[in-house]
Protein backbone atom coordinates (compact mmCIF):
# COMPACT_ATOMS: atom_id res chain seq x y z
CA UNK A 1 0.00 0.00 0.00
CA UNK A 2 2.97 2.32 0.65
CA UNK A 3 5.45 4.22 -1.40
CA UNK A 4 7.89 2.27 0.32
CA UNK A 5 6.22 -1.25 -0.55
CA UNK A 6 6.13 0.06 -4.34
CA UNK A 7 9.08 0.66 -4.82
CA UNK A 8 10.42 -2.90 -3.75
CA UNK A 9 8.16 -4.33 -5.68
CA UNK A 10 8.34 -7.64 -4.08
CA UNK A 11 5.49 -9.87 -2.83
CA UNK A 12 7.43 -11.35 -0.49
CA UNK A 13 8.49 -7.56 1.41
CA UNK A 14 4.83 -6.61 0.81
CA UNK A 15 4.08 -9.78 3.29
CA UNK A 16 6.67 -8.82 5.47
CA UNK A 17 4.78 -5.21 6.00
CA UNK A 18 1.63 -6.25 6.13
CA UNK A 19 1.31 -4.31 9.37
CA UNK A 20 1.67 -1.20 7.95
CA UNK A 21 -2.12 -1.29 6.63
CA UNK A 22 -3.38 -4.45 8.52
CA UNK A 23 -6.97 -4.22 10.53
CA UNK A 24 -6.31 -6.05 13.89
CA UNK A 25 -9.08 -7.33 15.61
CA UNK A 26 -8.79 -6.68 20.00
CA UNK A 27 -10.26 -10.08 21.05
CA UNK A 28 -11.00 -9.78 25.12
CA UNK A 29 -11.13 -13.55 25.59
CA UNK A 30 -12.92 -13.07 28.40
CA UNK A 31 -15.69 -12.03 27.15
CA UNK A 32 -15.75 -12.94 23.11
CA UNK A 33 -17.38 -16.59 23.05
CA UNK A 34 -17.51 -19.23 25.90
CA UNK A 35 -17.37 -22.68 24.47
CA UNK A 36 -17.78 -24.90 28.24
CA UNK A 37 -20.39 -23.33 29.30
CA UNK A 38 -18.68 -22.03 32.57
CA UNK A 39 -19.64 -18.60 31.75
CA UNK A 40 -15.92 -17.21 30.68
CA UNK A 41 -15.44 -16.90 27.35
CA UNK A 42 -11.97 -19.22 26.25
CA UNK A 43 -9.89 -20.38 23.65
CA UNK A 44 -12.37 -22.80 22.19
CA UNK A 45 -14.49 -20.47 22.05
CA UNK A 46 -12.19 -18.14 19.75
CA UNK A 47 -11.21 -21.39 17.06
CA UNK A 48 -14.89 -21.51 17.03
CA UNK A 49 -15.35 -18.07 15.94
CA UNK A 50 -12.54 -17.93 13.58
CA UNK A 51 -14.96 -18.02 10.63
CA UNK A 52 -16.80 -14.86 12.06
CA UNK A 53 -13.38 -12.96 12.33
CA UNK A 54 -12.02 -14.30 8.08
CA UNK A 55 -15.58 -13.15 7.29
CA UNK A 56 -15.32 -9.68 9.16
CA UNK A 57 -12.50 -9.46 7.21
CA UNK A 58 -9.03 -8.92 9.57
CA UNK A 59 -5.73 -9.41 9.15
CA UNK A 60 -4.60 -10.22 12.73
CA UNK A 61 -6.18 -10.38 16.50
CA UNK A 62 -4.77 -9.01 19.34
CA UNK A 63 -5.50 -10.90 22.56
CA UNK A 64 -5.41 -9.50 25.73
CA UNK A 65 -3.31 -11.05 28.26
CA UNK A 66 -4.38 -14.67 28.33
CA UNK A 67 -1.62 -15.90 30.93
CA UNK A 68 -2.02 -17.36 34.36
CA UNK A 69 -3.42 -14.70 36.39
CA UNK A 70 -5.18 -13.96 39.87
CA UNK A 71 -7.43 -11.37 37.47
CA UNK A 72 -7.03 -8.44 40.15
CA UNK A 73 -6.98 -6.41 36.62
CA UNK A 74 -8.50 -8.56 34.15
CA UNK A 75 -5.35 -10.82 33.22
CA UNK A 76 -3.00 -7.30 33.42
CA UNK A 77 -1.55 -8.67 36.36
CA UNK A 78 0.45 -11.74 35.33
CA UNK A 79 1.50 -14.77 37.13
CA UNK A 80 3.61 -16.50 34.28
CA UNK A 81 4.48 -15.30 30.94
CA UNK A 82 4.47 -18.54 29.67
CA UNK A 83 1.10 -20.43 30.07
CA UNK A 84 -2.26 -20.00 29.59
CA UNK A 85 -4.81 -19.56 31.96
CA UNK A 86 -7.40 -21.98 32.87
CA UNK A 87 -10.08 -20.61 32.40
CA UNK A 88 -9.26 -19.89 28.88
CA UNK A 89 -7.56 -23.26 28.00
CA UNK A 90 -3.93 -24.82 27.66
CA UNK A 91 -0.74 -23.88 25.76
CA UNK A 92 -1.55 -26.16 23.45
CA UNK A 93 -4.42 -24.88 22.62
CA UNK A 94 -3.02 -21.32 22.32
CA UNK A 95 -0.95 -22.97 19.74
CA UNK A 96 -3.33 -24.63 17.91
CA UNK A 97 -5.13 -20.84 17.63
CA UNK A 98 -2.39 -19.20 16.29
CA UNK A 99 -2.10 -21.75 13.88
CA UNK A 100 -5.60 -21.81 12.94
CA UNK A 101 -5.78 -18.91 12.62
CA UNK A 102 -2.67 -18.23 10.50
CA UNK A 103 -4.35 -20.91 8.29
CA UNK A 104 -7.05 -18.50 7.74
CA UNK A 105 -4.84 -16.03 7.09
CA UNK A 106 -5.09 -14.29 10.49
CA UNK A 107 -1.70 -13.12 12.03
CA UNK A 108 -1.64 -13.36 15.96
CA UNK A 109 -0.41 -10.26 18.15
CA UNK A 110 -0.02 -11.43 22.00
CA UNK A 111 -0.07 -9.00 25.05
CA UNK A 112 3.03 -8.36 27.09
CA UNK A 113 2.88 -6.53 30.38
CA UNK A 114 6.81 -5.37 30.98
CA UNK A 115 6.09 -2.33 33.37
CA UNK A 116 4.56 -4.43 36.43
CA UNK A 117 4.01 -8.61 37.40
CA UNK A 118 1.64 -10.09 39.26
CA UNK A 119 1.99 -10.02 43.22
CA UNK A 120 1.57 -13.81 42.88
CA UNK A 121 4.21 -14.03 40.29
CA UNK A 122 7.16 -16.24 41.72
CA UNK A 123 10.16 -13.31 41.76
CA UNK A 124 7.40 -11.03 44.11
CA UNK A 125 6.52 -14.01 45.99
CA UNK A 126 10.51 -14.66 46.69
CA UNK A 127 11.16 -11.08 47.41
CA UNK A 128 8.48 -10.53 49.98
CA UNK A 129 9.99 -13.84 51.69
CA UNK A 130 13.77 -12.61 51.58
CA UNK A 131 13.01 -9.15 52.81
CA UNK A 132 14.79 -5.93 53.08
CA UNK A 133 18.28 -5.86 51.39
CA UNK A 134 17.71 -8.95 49.39
CA UNK A 135 18.67 -9.55 45.41
CA UNK A 136 14.99 -10.91 45.30
CA UNK A 137 13.75 -7.12 46.19
CA UNK A 138 15.99 -5.60 43.81
CA UNK A 139 14.37 -6.57 40.68
CA UNK A 140 11.09 -4.73 41.99
CA UNK A 141 10.99 -0.83 43.97
CA UNK A 142 11.03 -1.64 47.38
CA UNK A 143 12.07 1.48 49.94
CA UNK A 144 12.06 2.27 53.11
CA UNK A 145 9.01 4.51 54.30
CA UNK A 146 9.37 8.17 55.44
CA UNK A 147 9.06 9.76 59.11
CA UNK A 148 10.20 8.63 62.17
CA UNK A 149 9.08 4.59 61.77
CA UNK A 150 8.87 4.92 57.92
CA UNK A 151 5.19 5.39 58.05
CA UNK A 152 4.82 7.44 55.28
CA UNK A 153 5.10 6.31 51.51
CA UNK A 154 9.02 6.81 50.06
CA UNK A 155 7.17 9.80 48.32
CA UNK A 156 3.82 10.89 46.74
CA UNK A 157 3.65 9.61 43.88
CA UNK A 158 -0.07 8.73 42.68
CA UNK A 159 -1.22 5.26 41.57
CA UNK A 160 -2.78 5.22 37.64
CA UNK A 161 -5.66 3.72 39.54
CA UNK A 162 -6.30 6.21 42.16
CA UNK A 163 -4.70 6.35 45.87
CA UNK A 164 -0.65 6.30 46.39
CA UNK A 165 1.65 4.09 44.69
CA UNK A 166 3.07 2.33 47.27
CA UNK A 167 1.90 -0.40 49.81
CA UNK A 168 3.94 -1.13 53.08
CA UNK A 169 4.20 -4.65 54.02
CA UNK A 170 5.00 -6.81 56.79
CA UNK A 171 8.43 -6.01 57.58
CA UNK A 172 7.87 -2.02 57.26
CA UNK A 173 9.62 -1.80 53.61
CA UNK A 174 7.17 -0.52 50.59
CA UNK A 175 6.95 -1.18 47.00
CA UNK A 176 5.94 0.30 44.29
CA UNK A 177 3.12 -0.10 41.96
CA UNK A 178 1.93 2.60 39.47
CA UNK A 179 -1.71 0.71 39.21
CA UNK A 180 -2.97 -1.70 41.80
CA UNK A 181 -0.90 -3.03 44.80
CA UNK A 182 -1.43 -6.48 43.23
CA UNK A 183 0.74 -5.31 40.54
CA UNK A 184 4.13 -4.40 41.53
CA UNK A 185 6.64 -2.88 39.40
CA UNK A 186 9.60 -4.32 38.18
CA UNK A 187 13.19 -3.07 38.47
CA UNK A 188 14.09 -1.97 34.38
CA UNK A 189 17.83 -1.05 36.06
CA UNK A 190 18.22 -4.98 36.66
CA UNK A 191 19.63 -7.14 34.32
CA UNK A 192 17.35 -10.11 34.74
CA UNK A 193 14.28 -8.36 34.34
CA UNK A 194 15.97 -7.66 30.25
CA UNK A 195 17.08 -11.08 30.07
CA UNK A 196 13.82 -12.15 31.61
CA UNK A 197 11.32 -10.43 28.96
CA UNK A 198 13.75 -11.10 25.82
CA UNK A 199 13.29 -14.47 26.77
CA UNK A 200 9.59 -14.17 26.72
CA UNK A 201 9.44 -12.22 23.34
CA UNK A 202 11.23 -15.08 22.35
CA UNK A 203 9.18 -17.90 23.94
CA UNK A 204 5.72 -16.63 22.00
CA UNK A 205 7.16 -16.03 18.71
CA UNK A 206 9.05 -19.21 18.96
CA UNK A 207 5.32 -20.57 18.82
CA UNK A 208 4.19 -18.47 15.68
CA UNK A 209 2.90 -15.28 17.24
CA UNK A 210 3.12 -12.78 14.71
CA UNK A 211 3.85 -9.57 17.07
CA UNK A 212 3.39 -7.98 20.82
CA UNK A 213 1.52 -5.61 22.07
CA UNK A 214 3.53 -3.96 24.43
CA UNK A 215 1.46 -3.00 27.95
CA UNK A 216 2.22 1.17 29.53
CA UNK A 217 5.23 1.07 26.87
CA UNK A 218 6.24 4.69 28.22
CA UNK A 219 6.35 3.71 31.93
CA UNK A 220 9.36 1.30 32.18
CA UNK A 221 11.81 3.39 33.44
CA UNK A 222 11.55 5.31 36.74
CA UNK A 223 14.06 7.86 38.46
CA UNK A 224 16.07 5.96 41.16
CA UNK A 225 15.65 9.35 43.07
CA UNK A 226 12.03 8.99 43.07
CA UNK A 227 11.57 12.37 42.55
CA UNK A 228 8.10 13.88 42.60
CA UNK A 229 5.99 14.77 39.71
CA UNK A 230 6.65 18.33 38.75
CA UNK A 231 5.37 20.50 36.04
CA UNK A 232 9.02 22.10 35.75
CA UNK A 233 10.98 19.15 35.50
CA UNK A 234 11.19 15.43 33.13
CA UNK A 235 8.92 13.33 34.43
CA UNK A 236 10.40 10.47 37.06
CA UNK A 237 8.25 7.73 35.54
CA UNK A 238 6.63 8.48 32.25
CA UNK A 239 8.69 8.80 28.88
CA UNK A 240 12.41 8.70 30.48
CA UNK A 241 14.84 8.23 27.63
CA UNK A 242 16.31 5.30 29.10
CA UNK A 243 12.91 3.05 28.02
CA UNK A 244 14.14 3.50 24.20
CA UNK A 245 17.06 0.99 24.86
CA UNK A 246 14.46 -1.68 25.81
CA UNK A 247 13.01 -1.46 22.58
CA UNK A 248 16.13 -1.34 20.47
CA UNK A 249 16.93 -4.59 21.67
CA UNK A 250 13.60 -5.90 21.70
CA UNK A 251 13.25 -4.77 17.72
CA UNK A 252 16.49 -6.45 17.14
CA UNK A 253 14.88 -9.75 18.48
CA UNK A 254 11.60 -9.53 16.38
CA UNK A 255 14.14 -8.99 13.55
CA UNK A 256 15.79 -11.79 13.70
CA UNK A 257 12.84 -14.29 12.53
CA UNK A 258 12.65 -14.92 9.34
CA UNK A 259 9.44 -13.09 9.43
CA UNK A 260 9.63 -9.97 11.36
CA UNK A 261 8.15 -9.83 14.37
CA UNK A 262 6.26 -7.12 14.98
CA UNK A 263 5.82 -5.18 18.38
CA UNK A 264 2.92 -2.25 18.84
CA UNK A 265 3.11 -0.20 21.55
CA UNK A 266 0.47 1.22 24.14
CA UNK A 267 1.81 4.58 24.86
CA UNK A 268 -0.31 7.58 25.80
CA UNK A 269 1.65 10.71 25.48
CA UNK A 270 -0.06 13.84 24.39
CA UNK A 271 2.67 15.19 22.28
CA UNK A 272 2.81 13.43 19.12
CA UNK A 273 6.27 13.74 18.60
CA UNK A 274 7.13 12.40 21.55
CA UNK A 275 5.26 9.33 20.48
CA UNK A 276 7.02 9.33 17.49
CA UNK A 277 10.64 8.34 19.09
CA UNK A 278 9.05 5.42 19.81
CA UNK A 279 8.47 4.22 16.21
CA UNK A 280 12.29 4.99 15.25
CA UNK A 281 13.27 2.32 12.49
CA UNK A 282 15.33 0.40 15.20
CA UNK A 283 12.37 0.60 17.74
CA UNK A 284 8.48 -0.41 17.92
CA UNK A 285 7.34 -0.79 14.43
CA UNK A 286 3.62 0.77 15.74
CA UNK A 287 1.77 2.53 18.14
CA UNK A 288 -1.70 2.96 19.05
CA UNK A 289 -2.93 6.19 17.58
CA UNK A 290 -4.79 7.74 21.40
CA UNK A 291 -4.99 10.68 19.93
CA UNK A 292 -7.85 9.71 17.61
CA UNK A 293 -9.41 7.54 19.73
CA UNK A 294 -9.81 10.61 22.46
CA UNK A 295 -11.23 13.44 19.62
CA UNK A 296 -14.58 14.82 20.10
CA UNK A 297 -16.52 14.34 16.94
CA UNK A 298 -15.70 17.47 15.41
CA UNK A 299 -14.52 18.56 12.05
CA UNK A 300 -11.92 20.59 13.22
CA UNK A 301 -10.15 18.72 15.74
CA UNK A 302 -10.34 15.47 13.53
CA UNK A 303 -8.35 16.90 10.81
CA UNK A 304 -6.05 18.61 13.02
CA UNK A 305 -5.77 15.10 15.00
CA UNK A 306 -5.04 13.52 11.39
CA UNK A 307 -2.58 15.78 10.23
CA UNK A 308 -0.35 15.82 13.46
CA UNK A 309 -0.35 12.08 13.64
CA UNK A 310 0.62 11.85 9.82
CA UNK A 311 3.35 14.77 9.89
CA UNK A 312 4.68 13.22 12.99
CA UNK A 313 5.19 9.71 11.79
CA UNK A 314 5.99 10.57 8.46
CA UNK A 315 9.98 11.70 9.61
CA UNK A 316 10.33 7.84 11.28
CA UNK A 317 8.40 6.50 8.49
CA UNK A 318 6.31 4.45 10.40
CA UNK A 319 2.30 4.12 9.75
CA UNK A 320 0.02 5.69 11.73
CA UNK A 321 -2.60 3.46 13.56
CA UNK A 322 -6.55 4.17 13.92
CA UNK A 323 -8.28 3.70 16.92
CA UNK A 324 -11.64 4.12 18.08
CA UNK A 325 -12.29 2.01 21.26
CA UNK A 326 -10.82 -0.79 23.17
CA UNK A 327 -11.61 -2.26 26.22
CA UNK A 328 -10.01 0.73 28.86
CA UNK A 329 -12.26 3.29 26.84
CA UNK A 330 -16.02 4.21 26.37
CA UNK A 331 -18.01 2.62 23.79
CA UNK A 332 -18.09 4.96 20.42
CA UNK A 333 -21.82 4.44 19.90
CA UNK A 334 -22.22 6.05 23.70
CA UNK A 335 -18.97 8.49 23.55
CA UNK A 336 -20.46 10.01 20.39
CA UNK A 337 -24.18 10.33 21.77
CA UNK A 338 -22.73 12.51 24.19
CA UNK A 339 -22.85 16.42 24.46
CA UNK A 340 -19.42 15.90 25.13
CA UNK A 341 -18.06 13.22 22.50
CA UNK A 342 -14.49 13.37 23.78
CA UNK A 343 -12.79 10.25 25.54
CA UNK A 344 -10.88 11.14 28.80
CA UNK A 345 -10.13 9.30 32.27
CA UNK A 346 -10.21 12.11 34.29
CA UNK A 347 -13.77 13.14 33.15
CA UNK A 348 -15.37 9.61 33.90
CA UNK A 349 -14.98 10.99 37.74
CA UNK A 350 -17.62 13.70 37.03
CA UNK A 351 -20.61 11.04 36.45
CA UNK A 352 -22.60 9.60 33.65
CA UNK A 353 -23.53 12.26 31.52
CA UNK A 354 -26.81 11.02 29.09
CA UNK A 355 -26.59 9.60 25.45
CA UNK A 356 -28.58 9.62 22.61
CA UNK A 357 -27.26 6.13 21.22
CA UNK A 358 -29.28 6.66 17.59
CA UNK A 359 -27.17 9.77 17.10
CA UNK A 360 -23.80 8.24 18.64
CA UNK A 361 -24.49 5.26 16.60
CA UNK A 362 -24.93 7.39 13.30
CA UNK A 363 -21.70 9.02 13.78
CA UNK A 364 -19.83 5.57 15.03
CA UNK A 365 -20.87 4.66 11.64
CA UNK A 366 -19.31 8.03 10.12
CA UNK A 367 -16.18 7.45 12.66
CA UNK A 368 -15.71 3.99 11.28
CA UNK A 369 -15.70 4.92 7.65
CA UNK A 370 -13.73 8.06 8.34
CA UNK A 371 -11.02 5.60 10.08
CA UNK A 372 -10.90 2.99 7.65
CA UNK A 373 -10.19 5.20 4.85
CA UNK A 374 -7.36 7.06 6.44
CA UNK A 375 -3.55 5.87 5.50
CA UNK A 376 -2.06 2.97 8.19
CA UNK A 377 -3.14 0.49 10.39
CA UNK A 378 -7.17 0.17 11.88
CA UNK A 379 -7.80 -1.44 15.45
CA UNK A 380 -11.22 -2.62 15.72
CA UNK A 381 -11.97 -3.41 19.57
CA UNK A 382 -14.35 -6.93 19.65
CA UNK A 383 -18.21 -5.51 19.96
CA UNK A 384 -17.19 -2.34 18.16
CA UNK A 385 -18.35 -3.63 14.34
CA UNK A 386 -21.70 -4.54 16.11
CA UNK A 387 -22.05 -1.24 17.72
CA UNK A 388 -22.67 -2.15 21.42
CA UNK A 389 -23.27 0.35 23.59
CA UNK A 390 -21.25 1.48 27.20
CA UNK A 391 -23.14 -1.02 29.67
CA UNK A 392 -23.77 1.47 32.13
CA UNK A 393 -25.88 0.39 34.82
CA UNK A 394 -23.53 -2.82 35.77
CA UNK A 395 -24.63 -3.73 39.60
CA UNK A 396 -21.80 -2.21 42.47
CA UNK A 397 -21.29 -5.61 43.40
CA UNK A 398 -20.58 -7.34 39.91
CA UNK A 399 -18.25 -4.59 39.04
CA UNK A 400 -14.39 -5.73 38.52
CA UNK A 401 -12.46 -3.12 37.71
CA UNK A 402 -10.20 -2.12 40.41
CA UNK A 403 -10.52 1.80 38.76
CA UNK A 404 -13.89 1.06 40.69
CA UNK A 405 -12.45 0.11 43.77
CA UNK A 406 -9.97 2.06 44.31
CA UNK A 407 -11.81 5.28 43.08
CA UNK A 408 -14.12 4.33 45.81
CA UNK A 409 -17.42 4.20 43.06
CA UNK A 410 -16.55 7.63 41.90
CA UNK A 411 -15.56 6.25 38.81
CA UNK A 412 -16.90 3.76 36.98
CA UNK A 413 -14.75 1.55 35.86
CA UNK A 414 -13.81 0.29 32.63
CA UNK A 415 -16.46 -3.09 33.22
CA UNK A 416 -19.29 -1.32 31.04
CA UNK A 417 -17.08 -1.58 27.68
CA UNK A 418 -16.09 -5.50 28.10
CA UNK A 419 -19.51 -7.36 28.51
CA UNK A 420 -20.30 -10.47 26.76
CA UNK A 421 -20.81 -10.59 23.15
CA UNK A 422 -24.41 -10.95 21.93
CA UNK A 423 -24.32 -13.85 18.98
CA UNK A 424 -27.65 -14.91 18.84
CA UNK A 425 -30.89 -14.87 20.38
CA UNK A 426 -33.39 -12.97 22.13
CA UNK A 427 -32.09 -12.90 25.35
CA UNK A 428 -28.93 -13.41 27.78
CA UNK A 429 -26.26 -15.33 27.06
CA UNK A 430 -26.84 -14.59 22.99
CA UNK A 431 -25.33 -17.27 22.34
CA UNK A 432 -22.28 -16.10 24.25
CA UNK A 433 -22.33 -19.48 26.15
CA UNK A 434 -23.75 -22.90 25.08
CA UNK A 435 -27.50 -23.23 26.48
CA UNK A 436 -27.80 -24.44 29.99
CA UNK A 437 -24.60 -22.99 30.71
CA UNK A 438 -23.66 -20.89 34.37
CA UNK A 439 -24.42 -17.21 34.03
CA UNK A 440 -21.72 -15.42 32.39
CA UNK A 441 -18.92 -13.21 34.31
CA UNK A 442 -20.42 -10.01 33.97
CA UNK A 443 -24.35 -9.63 32.94
CA UNK A 444 -25.28 -8.65 29.70
CA UNK A 445 -28.61 -6.22 29.23
CA UNK A 446 -32.01 -7.28 28.10
CA UNK A 447 -32.50 -6.07 24.91
CA UNK A 448 -29.56 -7.16 22.98
CA UNK A 449 -31.46 -9.30 20.44
CA UNK A 450 -30.76 -6.82 17.64
CA UNK A 451 -27.53 -6.30 18.33
CA UNK A 452 -26.76 -10.51 18.33
CA UNK A 453 -24.39 -11.24 15.17
CA UNK A 454 -27.27 -13.50 13.76
CA UNK A 455 -29.55 -10.64 13.97
CA UNK A 456 -26.72 -8.04 12.21
CA UNK A 457 -25.60 -10.40 9.71
CA UNK A 458 -29.24 -10.56 8.01
CA UNK A 459 -29.72 -6.77 8.10
CA UNK A 460 -27.66 -4.72 5.23
CA UNK A 461 -28.25 -1.78 7.34
CA UNK A 462 -26.48 -2.93 10.57
CA UNK A 463 -22.83 -1.75 11.91
CA UNK A 464 -22.13 -4.99 10.83
CA UNK A 465 -22.64 -5.27 7.55
CA UNK A 466 -21.03 -1.64 7.50
CA UNK A 467 -17.57 -3.13 8.73
CA UNK A 468 -18.14 -6.32 6.48
CA UNK A 469 -18.56 -3.86 3.64
CA UNK A 470 -16.07 -1.50 4.37
CA UNK A 471 -13.35 -3.63 5.01
CA UNK A 472 -14.06 -5.10 1.81
CA UNK A 473 -14.05 -1.74 0.37
CA UNK A 474 -10.85 -1.03 1.79
CA UNK A 475 -9.36 -4.59 0.89
CA UNK A 476 -9.66 -3.13 -2.86
CA UNK A 477 -7.59 -0.04 -1.70
CA UNK A 478 -9.48 2.16 -4.41
CA UNK A 479 -6.69 4.67 -2.93
CA UNK A 480 -4.24 2.40 -5.34
CA UNK A 481 -0.76 2.53 -3.54
CA UNK A 482 -1.34 6.20 -2.18
CA UNK A 483 -0.29 5.90 1.77
CA UNK A 484 -1.08 10.14 1.71
CA UNK A 485 -3.94 12.03 2.13
CA UNK A 486 -4.70 15.47 0.62
CA UNK A 487 -7.46 17.84 1.85
CA UNK A 488 -9.87 19.17 -0.23
CA UNK A 489 -11.11 22.80 0.51
CA UNK A 490 -14.86 22.61 2.67
CA UNK A 491 -16.81 24.26 4.85
CA UNK A 492 -15.81 24.23 8.45
CA UNK A 493 -18.16 21.17 9.41
CA UNK A 494 -17.00 19.13 6.34
CA UNK A 495 -13.64 17.02 6.01
CA UNK A 496 -12.66 16.16 2.61
CA UNK A 497 -9.74 13.97 1.30
CA UNK A 498 -8.72 12.45 -1.59
CA UNK A 499 -6.44 9.57 -1.54
CA UNK A 500 -4.92 9.13 -5.01
CA UNK A 501 -6.59 9.90 -7.81
CA UNK A 502 -9.01 8.01 -7.71
CA UNK A 503 -10.52 7.99 -3.96
CA UNK A 504 -12.55 10.91 -2.08
CA UNK A 505 -13.83 10.56 1.61
CA UNK A 506 -16.30 13.12 2.66
CA UNK A 507 -17.54 13.29 5.97
CA UNK A 508 -20.37 15.79 6.86
CA UNK A 509 -20.65 16.97 10.66
CA UNK A 510 -23.27 19.74 9.86
CA UNK A 511 -26.96 20.23 9.77
CA UNK A 512 -26.89 21.32 5.92
CA UNK A 513 -26.69 18.48 3.84
CA UNK A 514 -23.99 18.42 1.01
CA UNK A 515 -25.36 18.16 -2.35
CA UNK A 516 -22.55 15.49 -4.59
CA UNK A 517 -22.58 16.44 -8.07
CA UNK A 518 -22.54 13.88 -10.97
CA UNK A 519 -18.79 12.71 -11.99
CA UNK A 520 -19.10 10.35 -8.35
CA UNK A 521 -19.28 7.18 -7.98
CA UNK A 522 -20.38 6.56 -4.31
CA UNK A 523 -18.44 3.39 -3.19
CA UNK A 524 -20.16 3.63 0.21
CA UNK A 525 -21.98 5.71 2.55
CA UNK A 526 -22.23 5.30 6.54
CA UNK A 527 -26.02 5.86 5.92
CA UNK A 528 -28.40 6.72 3.57
CA UNK A 529 -28.00 9.48 1.12
CA UNK A 530 -30.73 12.08 0.78
CA UNK A 531 -31.45 12.76 -3.29
CA UNK A 532 -27.68 12.40 -3.83
CA UNK A 533 -27.22 14.92 -0.56
CA UNK A 534 -24.60 13.68 2.28
CA UNK A 535 -26.63 14.28 5.50
CA UNK A 536 -25.34 14.89 8.48
CA UNK A 537 -23.08 12.78 10.32
CA UNK A 538 -22.48 10.35 7.49
CA UNK A 539 -19.66 9.71 5.32
CA UNK A 540 -19.04 8.81 2.22
CA UNK A 541 -16.56 7.28 0.14
CA UNK A 542 -16.35 8.17 -3.71
CA UNK A 543 -14.72 7.44 -6.59
CA UNK A 544 -14.26 10.03 -9.19
CA UNK A 545 -14.95 9.44 -12.90
CA UNK A 546 -13.42 10.56 -16.39
CA UNK A 547 -15.33 13.57 -15.90
CA UNK A 548 -14.02 14.67 -12.60
CA UNK A 549 -9.89 15.54 -12.33
CA UNK A 550 -8.33 15.50 -9.06
CA UNK A 551 -7.67 18.98 -8.06
CA UNK A 552 -9.61 21.71 -8.44
CA UNK A 553 -12.18 19.95 -10.37
CA UNK A 554 -12.64 17.62 -7.83
CA UNK A 555 -13.50 20.23 -5.43
CA UNK A 556 -16.39 20.89 -7.81
CA UNK A 557 -17.11 17.52 -8.38
CA UNK A 558 -17.87 16.89 -4.80
CA UNK A 559 -19.72 20.19 -4.25
CA UNK A 560 -17.67 21.73 -1.67
C1 LIG B 1 -3.14 -0.72 30.00
C2 LIG B 1 -4.17 -1.78 29.78
O1 LIG B 1 -4.80 -1.59 28.54
C3 LIG B 1 -5.12 -1.70 30.94
O2 LIG B 1 -6.25 -2.51 30.75
C4 LIG B 1 -4.37 -2.06 32.20
O3 LIG B 1 -5.22 -1.88 33.31
C5 LIG B 1 -3.13 -1.18 32.40
N1 LIG B 1 -2.38 -1.01 31.19
C6 LIG B 1 -2.21 -1.77 33.44
O4 LIG B 1 -1.61 -2.93 32.96
CA1 LIG C 1 -15.46 -20.98 29.24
Amino acid sequence: MTATLQSTDSSREADVRWWWDAVVYQVYVRSFSDANGDGIGDLTGVRARLSYLAELGVDALWFNPWYPSPQADAGYDIADYRAVDPNFGTLAEAEQLIAEARSLGIRTIVDIVPNHVSSEHPWFREALLAGPGSPERERFWFRPGRGTYGERPPNDWQSIFGGPAWTRVSDGEWYLHLFAPEQPDVNWSHSEVWTEHEDVLRFWFDRGAAGFRIDSAALLDKDPELAEVREDAPHPFMDRDAIHDVYRRWRAIAESYDEPRVLVGEVWLADAERLARYLRRDELHTAFNFDFLSCPWDAGRLRASIDSALAAHAPVDAPTTWVLSNHDVTRPVTRYGRADTSFSFESKRDGIPPTDLVRGTRRARAAALLAMALPGSLYVYQGEELGLPEVENIPDARRRDPIWHRSNGADPGRDGCRTPLPWSGDAPPYGFSPDGGAASWLGQPDGWGALTVTAQSDDPRSMLALYRDGLRVRREAPWGDSATIGWLSSTESVLAFARGDGFVCVVNFGPEPIQLLPGHDVLIASDNLEGGAVPQDTTVWLRPDATATIGEGQRKGVGL
